[in-house]
């Protein structure tokens, strides 16, 4: 089940992300362990705040967690072709699974719910973006249909800054 994530979810987030920088960094990536530390939990809270972070619980356990927000200033110039024009779509940021729940559904099931939410918003497609070594998230992203639309290069991170970029629109 996914839901809008609270304050009182930020512990058991911080698990989420703590494990998934850890699986980042075994798997050879700097992603998310680089020198602008993005993401903090610091970052979640402001999700919160903004009603953009939802978690997946699986038997009354937070299992995974991400960010579902709007426009995203990084997406404005890329390197290549979005699928669509102007500023109607969900960025999908920051998913995070933790080890417990690892390759058991958690991140399909939070991006499934991104459709369904994008579609309620009447938004016509969802844009997300990962680090070009990042093959489990390019794998799951080309088996739920999304399309790979070139890359951006993050203005405000220092190492390895370029993301490939994909979007999949609602029908
Ligand atoms: C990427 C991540 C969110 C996937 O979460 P998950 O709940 O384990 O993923 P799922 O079980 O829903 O699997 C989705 C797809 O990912 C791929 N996948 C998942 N685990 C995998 C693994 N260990 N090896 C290879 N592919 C894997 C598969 O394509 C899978 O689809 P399939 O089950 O139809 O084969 C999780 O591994 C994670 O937290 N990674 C670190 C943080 C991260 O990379 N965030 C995204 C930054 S852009």
């Amino acid at each position: 089940m996914v839901r809008l994530a609270t304050m009182e979810d930020i512990d058991s987030i911080a698990i989420c992300l703590n494990d998934a920088k850890r699986f980042l960094k075994a798997s050879g990536l700097i992603q998310w362990n680089g020198p602008s530390g993005n993401p903090e939990i610091e970052t979640y809270i402001e999700d919160i705040k903004r009603r953009h972070c939802y978690v997946c619980v699986r038997d009354g356990v937070i299992s995974g967690v991400a960010t579902f927000m709007g426009h995203e200033n990084e997406y404005d110039q890329p390197l290549g072709n979005w699928l669509t024009n102007g500023n109607n779509y969900t960025t999908i940021h920051r998913i995070a699974v933790c080890d417990k729940a690892r390759s058991q559904g958690v991140a399909t099931e939070l991006m499934r719910f991104a459709e369904v939410f994008t579609k309620n918003t009447g938004r016509v497609s969802i844009r997300i973006d990962t680090h070009p070594e990042n093959l489990i998230v390019q794998t799951m992203l080309k088996s739920l249909g999304y399309t790979y639309c070139g890359y951006v290069i993050y203005s405000y991170i220092p190492v390895e800054p370029k993301r490939l970029i994909y979007e999949k629109l609602m029908k």
